[in-house]
Parts: C-alpha cells; structure tokens; sequence
C-alpha cells in the first residue's frame, strides 16, 4: 500500500480512546493487586528481577496472604517469543482464570496477554492477527509496570517475535481494567536505567504527536507525558518518580493511538543486534528529531512545552540521552553501521517497517542514511 492510501485508509472512522477502566497511581499502590478478592482465581505472570519478585512479597504479606495460595510464573529471560508465550499458555492450563496480573517490564505485560491468546486460540502466530474474543473466555487484566518505559500497561497491543521479527498483535481483549502506577520500582533503579526507560518515554510521545496518524485525544497525552518528563525528570522533589511513572503511561497511550515513526522502526531493526528497545530510542531520539525537523507538527510540540523549537527540544533532551548511552557497549551496532553491506540492510528493514508509514515527514534513503550518521556520531561520542 503507498503512503497516499494508508493515509486515507486511516481516516476511515472516527477516532476513539481505548484505555484501562482503573489507573491506580502512587507510590505503594501495588499493594491494590492483594486486596482484590477473587486470589484464588487470579493467576500472576512476574518479572524475574529479585526485586521486583521482593516488592510482590512484601505487598501480600502486608494484606496477610500466604504467597503458596497464588499461581506465579517468573518470566523466562529474553522478550516474548513464540516458545515463552507457549510456556505461559501451558501455565494457564485448560481454564480461563477471572483475573490475570502482569507485573514487570513491557515484556512481562506482553507475554501474559499474548499467553492467554494463544491459550484461548486466537493469536494467528505468524502475522499477529487476533481472532475476536467471547466475552466468558476475556480474563481481567491487571498491569503492573516496573519501569517507566513502554506504556504497555495502557495499549491493547502486545509485541513478540517470530522469525526474526517483531510482530504486534491487537484487541481489545488485550486492553486492561486495572493499572497500577506504583513509583517504588524507580526508587531502585540506578539513574543511568531510569534515563533509558525515559528514552522510551520520550520517543512515544514526541513521534506520536507528530505522527500522520489523526487522533487529538491522545496527541494531547502525548504533550503531558512530555512536559511531564521534561519538568520533573531533573527535580529532586520526592513526587518526581511519581510523576515519571505517570509520564509513561500517558506516553503508552498516545503511542498506541497514534503509532510512532522512524526512531521506533530503528529500534525495531536494530534489536537483532541485542540493542534493547530503550536503548535504541535513546540513540536514536535525536537523530530523529534532526531528520523530522522540518515538520510542522515538531515545532508546535516543541512549543506547547515551553520551547522555542527543534534545537531548543533537542538541547532539553541531551542530559537524559547522554546518561542513557555513555559508558554502554556500543562496539557491535557501530560495526554494523560500518559496513556498507550491512547498512543497506539495515536502511531496507527501516524502509520496510510499518512505523515508518506513520513518520510525519516521508523518507528515503538518503534521508535514512543520514538519520544513521547522525545514530554513529551519537554512540561516537558515547
Ligand atoms: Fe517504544
């Protein structure tokens, strides 16, 4: 499909907010997940992360809930696959628990979304498409993140790979009744995680506000998660986590409205490399504000948070993106970018992933060459 009809394919419909019934928010508010009263048919997927495993314990055990009663599966290592969401399918059994908790990173949330539709049949593996839900076989869903970082927690999308590749999957059935917004989880992380996790953040909202994709209500999240991230991420006030977490989801939710652009269709291609998604956006974040600069919709972003313009938003953005990337292990993706073979691969997977149909401004190979030289001169001063 060219660029004219995908864009006249999106206007078919009126625009629409999908989003979680609940968000709970603020520091301690994971202990919501062992007050709710139906435990025996919950089932939990969790982070492997001690810490993370640590906070859970000591939730229930606030509410006086012996942990052997719950059904709990620790992530296997890695991002969801087709062999980890089968495991999560076979952990789920022949029956549909009324509730399921995700609680960890974007993969965890992912994966027990992705595990109850492949539990249920409806997940077409290779090309991601959901088959609708019956209403008795839909689960609650509850997301816990742990980071602020990919908004999952807010999106009716769940990503995994087959073959290589990323492949999204989508419904509604995936969309949560509960969030949990709980800042402890930052408290823990080291300051140089928390600037990669908010290259993540920052990515969502800045490509879809400026994205093709026309849908108001959730450009306006974008802006907040924005000024959010830009306001708070240097404070030292203690709300600050708070804030960030918040930052995140509205991040999600803009992004899983208005799709993303060629900063995400980098992460995407360089993944196979073991470049982490968050990572990728923060190499890549300001390439692709060089690149989308001449959009219209960048510079009326850039003002609506108090900015005079693309180099005033870049300039902001810097101290997070070099404390995401400095001290990193970059020697592999620069070795790619090096060689010239490899770089025309990677251009013709960034041409042929579906983000960038929705980057405000058309690009072509120039253009993406150049977006990678900006990309090797970020990591080469790294
Ligand atoms: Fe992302």
């Amino acid at each position: 499909m060219d660029r004219k009809n995908f864009v006249a394919k999106l206007k078919i419909g009126y625009p629409y907010l999908r989003q979680p019934a609940r968000v709970t928010f603020g520091r301690g508010s994971i202990k919501e997940i062992a007050k709710a009263d139906d435990l025996q048919d919950t089932v939990f997927f969790v982070s492997a992360r001690s810490e993370v495993r640590a906070a859970v314990d000591a939730a229930f055990q606030k509410q006086g809930v012996t942990l052997n009663v719950l059904r709990m599966l620790p992530k296997p290592p890695g991002e969801p696959s087709l062999e980890t969401v089968d495991i999560g399918a076979s952990f789920l059994g022949n029956q549909v628990p009324r509730r399921i908790v995700g609680i960890g990173g974007g993969s965890v949330m992912d994966w027990c979304r992705l595990a109850w539709a492949q539990q249920q049949g409806l997940l077409t593996v290779g090309s991601g498409s959901m088959a609708r839900a019956r209403d008795e076989a839909r689960p609650r869903f509850w997301l816990v993140p742990t980071t602020c970082a990919t908004g999952a927690e807010a999106a009716g999308v769940a990503v995994y790979s087959c073959g290589g590749r990323k492949v999204a999957a989508v419904s509604d059935a995936f969309v949560a009744e509960h969030a949990v917004l709980d800042s402890q989880f930052l408290e823990r992380m080291p300051q140089k995680d928390v600037a990669t996790s908010l290259a993540d953040t920052l990515s969502h909202a800045i490509e879809s506000y400026c994205s093709i994709v026309q849908n108001p209500l959730a450009k306006e999240a974008a802006v907040s998660a924005l000024w959010l991230v830009l306001e708070h991420e240097p404070s030292t006030n203690p709300c600050r986590n708070d804030r960030l977490m918040e930052a995140g989801y509205l991040a999600g939710l803009a992004a899983s409205h208005c799709s993303v652009g060629v900063v995400h269709a980098f992460a995407h291609t360089i993944s196979r490399y073991g470049v982490s998604h968050a990572q990728a956006n923060a190499i890549g974040l300001n390439a692709g504000i060089a690149v989308n600069a001449g959009a219209e919709a960048l510079q009326t972003l850039a003002r609506r948070v108090g900015l005079s313009g693309c180099q005033a938003l870049v300039q902001a953005l810097t101290p997070i993106m070099n404390r995401a990337i400095t001290g990193r292990d970059h020697r592999r993706l620069v070795a790619v970018l090096a060689d010239e073979q490899r770089l025309h691969e990677v251009i013709a997977e960034m041409k042929a992933d579906v983000c960038l149909r929705t980057n405000p401004l058309p690009l072509n190979d120039n253009d993406l060459r150049g977006f990678l030289d900006r990309v090797v001169a970020a990591i080469g001063h790294a």
